[in-house]
């Protein structure tokens, strides 16, 4: 009998799952897709996050992790399962609600079940927790039943796991304690207890900040397009003020976790998240709004092609979940414009119903513009002969800075850029996104 069950195996799943075996937990793995469960069961992962290939390998040869298709009884079961949101927006939770159902045969007196998976507010235990109460058993009397969202950040997820703060979220105090102790095995954050919908609110709250916050910066990116002003020299000095720290503008968001999860809370309470659906338009509008732009300079037309330069929605992670790319390219096959989406990292497949290729050249050929939505390390050092040498137009929109302006305007290009017009300079790059595994994070992996 495994100690711990982790059910459902990505991004957050299967790091946690192997953190707890390397902490010396007797861990089942518990995954819906076959293929992940026979992957996992020789080692392996195609997860492609810093230290995870090495600690799922470690893992899987002390016996400590093992992987099946069906839950099994254990001590603690641990639910990291998808939380998308329909295409109306609202949350669906049919992923949680058969996770927690593959439990209930399973369930014990003395049990704790945990969930993960981002979720609105009251869903541990009005959804969770009525479930499992199916069993006869009493959440919070006869087994513990928590909360405890995921702060990780995509490409780094084993140190953040390792290293970031936790809000764990009781149905009871006894619950948030039993979790507790399961989490400070491996997590060197600090662990804050509170109760299941506080710690649920923590989550959208964090997710819906990051949202309103980037909406803020594309805001002031547009007001500073027709007004002819560099916002990014406009943020620089707006951030001199010692309380005032504006992000980054740019495509818009995407990702699992920021274009999703205030939709749930918009859903859930419409009376009090005006800002939040307002934020939410802005920031899907933004790539789109650059696809209108590059239209407007009739260089790129109905029948031409546009290269979209990255389908991840952030630098140098493999994820292709939610991109600003599929709402250009959307919005680009509605204006009958073609479209060709590159990506170096992401598994070459079809995302959104949009065909995405690691290869580049073939991406290019051909088209009269391309636009940059990710600012890969692979794309800043590319040269302008790449572009020049397969595209029959000379027209780029870089949405994040990351080109080299200088020498695509030599070559011929017009570069148009996010909040600083079609005349404005290249700044100086900024730095790329780090993967860092700390000391912290490295003693962790050295027990596995
Ligand atoms: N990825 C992140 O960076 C991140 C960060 C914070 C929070 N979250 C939240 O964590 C949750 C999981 O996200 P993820 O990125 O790991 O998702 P994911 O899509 O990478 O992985 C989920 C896994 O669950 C499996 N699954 C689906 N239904 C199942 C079931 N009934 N039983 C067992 N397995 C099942 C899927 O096959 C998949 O392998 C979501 O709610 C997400 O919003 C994710």
């Amino acid at each position: 009998m495994a100690e711990i069950c982790v059910l459902g195996l990505g991004y957050v799943g299967l790091p946690t799952a192997s953190l707890l075996a390397g902490a010396g937990f007797h861990v089942m793995g518990v995954d819906i897709n076959p293929d992940v469960v026979k992957a996992l069961n020789q080692g392996k992962t195609n997860l492609k996050e810093a230290g995870l290939a090495m600690m799922v390998s470690a893992a899987f040869q002390s016996r400590n992790l093992v992987a099946a298709t069906e839950p099994e009884p254990s001590h603690t079961f641990i639910i990291c399962v998808p939380t998308p949101t329909l295409p109306d927006h609202r949350v669906d939770l049919r992923a949680v609600e058969s996770a927690t159902r593959s439990i209930l045969p399973h369930l014990r007196r003395g049990n704790l079940v945990i969930l993960e998976s981002t979720s609105p507010v009251g869903t541990t235990r009005d959804v969770v927790g009525r479930i499992l109460a199916e069993s006869g058993l009493e959440p919070g009397v006869d087994f513990d039943l928590c909360y405890c969202p995921e702060r990780v950040l995509p490409g780094n997820t084993v140190a953040e796991l390792v290293n970031n703060d936790r809000v764990i979220g009781g149905y009871t105090t006894q619950s948030a304690e039993a979790a507790k102790a399961i989490y400070e095995r491996f997590c060197q954050g600090k662990l804050t207890l509170t109760d299941d919908k506080t710690a649920e609110l923590c989550k959208l709250m964090e997710n819906t900040y990051r949202d309103v916050n980037i909406a803020l910066a594309n805001v002031f990116a547009n007001i500073c397009e027709s007004e002819g002003i560099d916002v990014w020299k406009a943020i620089q000095n707006a951030n001199l003020h010692p309380r005032v720290k504006i992000l980054n503008p740019g495509p818009g968001v995407g990702g699992h976790c920021i274009p999703v999860d205030p939709w749930f809370l918009i859903q859930q309470y419409p009376q009090h998240t005006q800002l939040l659906r307002a934020a939410r338009l802005v920031n899907d509008g933004q790539g789109v709004r650059m696809l209108d732009r590059l239209m407007e300079t009739d260089r790129l037309r109905a029948g031409d092609k546009l290269t979209i330069l990255g389908a991840s929605y952030k630098a140098d992670i493999d994820d292709p979940r939610e991109s600003p790319a599929y709402l250009v390219a959307d919005a680009a096959h509605a204006r009958g414009v073609k479209v060709a989406i590159h990506d170096p990292l992401v598994v070459p497949g079809t995302y959104h119903g949009h065909p995405v290729t690691n290869d580049l050249t073939g991406a290019l050929t051909g088209a009269a513009a391309a636009m940059l939505i990710t600012d890969h390390k692979a794309y800043r050092s590319l040269s302008s002969r790449a572009f020049t040498d397969a595209m029959t137009g000379r027209l780029i929109a870089d949405t994040r800075l990351a080109l080299n302006h200088a020498s695509l305007k030599l070559a011929g290009f017009t570069v148009l850029t996010t909040g600083i017009g079609e005349s404005g300079e290249a700044k100086a790059e900024p730095a790329a996104p780090q993967v860092i595994i700390t000391d912290a994070a490295k003693k962790t992996l050295s027990r596995v």
